[in-house]
């Protein structure tokens, strides 16, 4: 009911946006200017923590800035709630501020959270879609060497690529190989020039595929690990990805075909680690693999608990 509701708003009253990419690598960067000098500075403190991620705090969000130079542009193209995405929402300020929720959080901004005007607009909003649409989290790289550090894979394969977290991660602990599959051709430019700097400070072979996970042949790639976190049903939109019209056609024509494809291909005590909710792990994969041999949440900030993601862990 619920999402008709929504679906009935996004049609009649939400137009479309028309920044060009230019307008929204502008809209980007004034809501977080990142300079080449705190990638580097960042990549480097990755590459001297090494194993070492499980010690660090969950506050700790060094390296977050790598992946968001590169990618942020087109994270902020996915949808959340209301079927909106960031610029959407920006452009249709004036339907959004009839609404009292909204209304509310930008008086409380004008008035007390922001009332010295240290954040530009486009923060404020940002700060507002996210409390109040979605926010449209990443996986920070120092979780991933902390799954890295863990299990010491050789070839990871990482079939929903989606920001760069992974990839960053594989490079900053010198993993041999890193194939990385992503079904947004969007994403290509920036991973390309991620990787151009991240060839710079690693040995990682690097195999990215831009395709649909589904199409790959998977007996053709060699990996001991699979870590990877696909989308949680529809709690998100991703840019070009294909729409499922109910979470049952969702389980048949992606999970289910998916997890057993890359499963059989994975390499004898390999591990196939993947994050998602606990709807998905129910449905699908604890009638696939049975119960997993590890789960647990990984470490998050309190500002993001409310998100359940949990880590599932079978070895082959
Ligand atoms: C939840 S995001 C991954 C986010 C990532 N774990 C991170 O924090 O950076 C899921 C990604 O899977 C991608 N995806 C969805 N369906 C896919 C498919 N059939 N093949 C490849 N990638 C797909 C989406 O485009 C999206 O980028």
């Amino acid at each position: 009911m619920e999402k008709i509701k929504n679906e009935k708003i996004k049609n009649e009253k939400i137009k479309n946006e028309n920044f060009t990419d230019i307008e929204k690598e502008n809209i980007s960067k004034n809501i977080k200017n990142i300079s080449f000098t705190t990638v580097d500075i960042e990549m480097n403190k990755l590459i001297q923590i090494q194993n070492d991620a499980q010690n660090m705090s969950s506050r700790c969000r060094i390296g977050n800035n790598i992946v968001d130079y590169y990618t942020f542009t087109e994270r902020l193209k996915t949808k959340g709630k209301y079927d909106v995405n960031y610029y959407e929402f920006i452009a249709n300020l004036d339907y959004f501020k009839q609404k009292k929720f909204i209304q509310n959080m930008i008086h409380y901004y004008e008035t007390t959270k922001n009332k010295n005007k240290t954040k530009n607009e486009y923060i404020v909003l940002k700060e507002i879609y996210n409390i109040c649409i979605s926010a449209i989290n990443i996986i920070r790289p120092l979780v991933y060497m902390e799954i890295y550090s863990k299990y010491k894979p050789k070839c990871i394969l990482d079939f929903c690529a989606g920001w760069g977290g992974a990839l960053v991660a594989a490079c900053a602990l010198n993993v041999d190989t890193y194939i990385g599959i992503e079904i947004n051709n969007k994403l290509k430019n920036g991973y390309d020039n991620m990787q151009t700097y991240l060839k710079t400070k690693s040995n990682t072979n690097i195999n990215m595929i831009f395709d649909d996970a589904l199409q790959v042949d998977y007996d053709k790639l060699y990996y001991d690990f699979v870590f990877t976190s696909p989308p949680y049903y529809f709690i998100q939109k991703y840019e070009n990805n294909p729409v499922y019209s109910s979470k049952q056609e969702m389980d048949n024509l992606f999970y289910i075909p998916i997890f057993n494809k890359v499963y059989t291909s994975l390499q004898p005590n390999g591990y196939f680690i993947i994050n998602i909710c606990k709807e998905v792990y129910d449905n699908v994969l604890i009638k696939l693999f049975g119960e997993a041999h590890e789960v647990y949440p990984y470490k998050k900030s309190k500002r993001q608990n409310d998100y359940n993601e949990i880590i599932y862990v079978w070895k082959k």
